[in-house]
């Protein structure tokens, strides 16, 4: 869809008004508490406003969390910030945040689907608001990306940041994975900036810097069984191809294969594919590739999808921060301790799949969606990242995927819904599922249509996937199913 001068004006001037309260804080001299959230875009998010606000001298803190709960209210109450800044969370949360934080001055820069009515205290940013679609058309580090700008042009540095926030949150959804919408305009400010070029070429990980097979072994979308995660027999596809893995003693890179070397790759590739019953993962070999120019080749920062899972990777590995500090120029102990962290997330990301994989009672299929019981095995930061993999790789792409993972601390199951663009087609709404079963659960869920999460009281998880089970089949059966 197109967006229309009217949707676009309206967005861009509601991120003026948040970045002139920013401002107005930040000359006053007032202190600024910024909470993000901990995935990749949550991350860009907060670098982008880190550096826009370290450019203008303020005084300022970031906070990255997994979701905004009693902790972080108490926190915010006793300490008294004079102004709070949400990214990339927030919009599931209004009716809390209006209630709980009246006093406080609060910028609210999401993409999340909105649920709750905001008092005026609230200075509100969301594509949603402007009929934009914030799960394709702009991502949280994007509404960051155009209220930075508005504080200050020389933010446009920032952009391909945004770029990677974006395609953390997998909003590539246009032909050939483009990203569209306003992620188009962000692009564009990059391309004109000299900072970002935009390619059509086989969609792999590591694609400048690694020997073909581990880049191919490497790559989770599309997922590719039999070769994802299994480097010994990419090795062997490539060599059944003809396709040489190396150059004398050098390994060769898929940069370094020939324009035919690649079709054949590519076409052995899609048959592959098919004889899978994955039809649908064969659109998805060939895209557009976003390479950040101004960094370092031979780098994970290089290529834009794999910055996105090094930050998503410190994220859920407990080390946001060296993520943030990345994300606003650290390339030094920073990006050597992120490259640690990466390696570890794929081993446990690697570890978990198996895990699933192994025993086929371990996802379960019911009559509406399929159920992966993480319970006390998997990690709960993990489960969101396992989820995602897992549902583009689906026997039946039709069913919409949940996962959970326990939390024993705090008493809570922490569950993550995926599905396929085809399904929010047919009127499947999982950021209203989860928020509505969530409620009834006394928990707390929300979203985007095609991926959406919720965190749900232990005693209540059997009750929860029951009733999304149900309200799956409702949507489809296009009956609406209310707050
Ligand atoms: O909170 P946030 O919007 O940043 O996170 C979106 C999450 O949903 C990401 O973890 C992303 O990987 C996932 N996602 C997905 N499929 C989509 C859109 C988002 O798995 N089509
Ligand atoms: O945690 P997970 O990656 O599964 O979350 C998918 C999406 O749902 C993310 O965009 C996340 O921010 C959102 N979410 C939410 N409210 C919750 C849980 C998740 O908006 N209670
Ligand atoms: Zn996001």
């Amino acid at each position: 869809m197109t967006l229309t001068e009217k949707q676009i004006t309206g967005f861009l001037d509601s991120a003026s008004h948040a970045a002139e309260t920013i401002s107005e804080t930040v000359k006053e001299k007032g202190i600024i508490h910024v909470f993000s959230h901990f995935d990749t875009d949550g991350l860009s998010a907060a670098g982008i406003i880190g550096r826009a606000l370290f450019r203008l001298d303020a005084k300022f803190r970031i906070r990255i969390t997994q979701w905004i709960d009693e902790k972080i209210m108490n926190e915010i109450l006793s300490e008294k910030p004079q102004l709070l800044v949400f990214t990339d969370l927030g919009s599931g949360y209004i009716d809390l945040l209006s209630e709980k934080l009246a006093d406080f001055k609060i910028v609210i820069l999401d993409h999340h689907q909105v649920s709750g009515q905001q008092t005026s205290n609230i200075v509100h940013v969301n594509p949603h608001l402007h009929e934009i679609d914030g799960a394709r058309d702009i991502s949280g580090s994007g509404v960051v990306y155009f209220t930075a700008k508005a504080m200050d042009k020389a933010n446009v540095d920032m952009a391909p940041i945004a770029v990677v926030g974006a395609l953390g949150d997998m909003q590539d959804k246009y032909d050939q994975r483009m990203l569209g919408g306003m992620n188009e305009k962000i692009v564009e400010d990059a391309k004109n900036a000299g900072s970002l070029t935009v390619e059509k070429d086989l969609i792999f990980f590591g694609r400048e810097t690694r020997p073909i097979h581990r880049t191919l072994a490497s790559t989770t979308n599309p997922f590719i069984p039999g070769i994802s995660g299994e480097e010994d027999k990419s090795l062997a596809f490539l060599v059944s191809l003809d396709i040489r893995p190396k150059q004398g003693e050098k390994w060769r890179a898929l940069r370094d294969l020939s324009e035919e070397e690649k079709k054949r790759l590519c076409s052995a590739l899609a048959d592959h594919l098919l004889s899978k019953g994955l039809h649908y993962e064969v659109s998805n070999l060939i895209g557009h590739v976003y390479i950040l120019n101004r960094e370092e080749p031979w780098t994970p920062l290089r290529d834009a999808r794999e910055f996105s899972v090094l930050l998503n990777a410190t994220g859920r590995m407990d080390k946001p921060s060296l993520g943030v500090a990345v994300c606003m120029g650290d390339r030094s102990s920073a990006l050597e301790e992120s490259n640690k962290v990466l390696e570890k997330y794929r081993r446990s990301i690697g570890k978990y799949l198996g895990w699933v994989m192994e025993k086929p009672e371990r996802m379960e299929e019911l009559k509406n969606i399929y159920v992966i019981h993480g319970g006390d095995y998997v990690e709960d930061k993990i489960v969101g990242a396992i989820s995602s993999i897992i549902s583009m790789s689906s026997p039946n792409p039709e069913k919409p995927l949940i996962m959970y993972a326990n939390v024993k601390e705090e008493g809570i199951a922490k569950f993550s819904a995926r599905t396929l663009d085809m399904i929010t087609d047919k009127g499947v709404n999982l950021g209203e599922i989860m928020q509505v079963a969530a409620d009834k659960c006394l928990g707390k869920g929300g979203g985007h249509n095609v991926a959406a999460g919720a965190q749900v009281p232990l005693k209540n998880v059997n009750t929860f996937i029951k009733l999304v089970n149900e309200l799956v089949e409702k949507q489809l059966k296009g009956e609406k199913i209310g707050s």
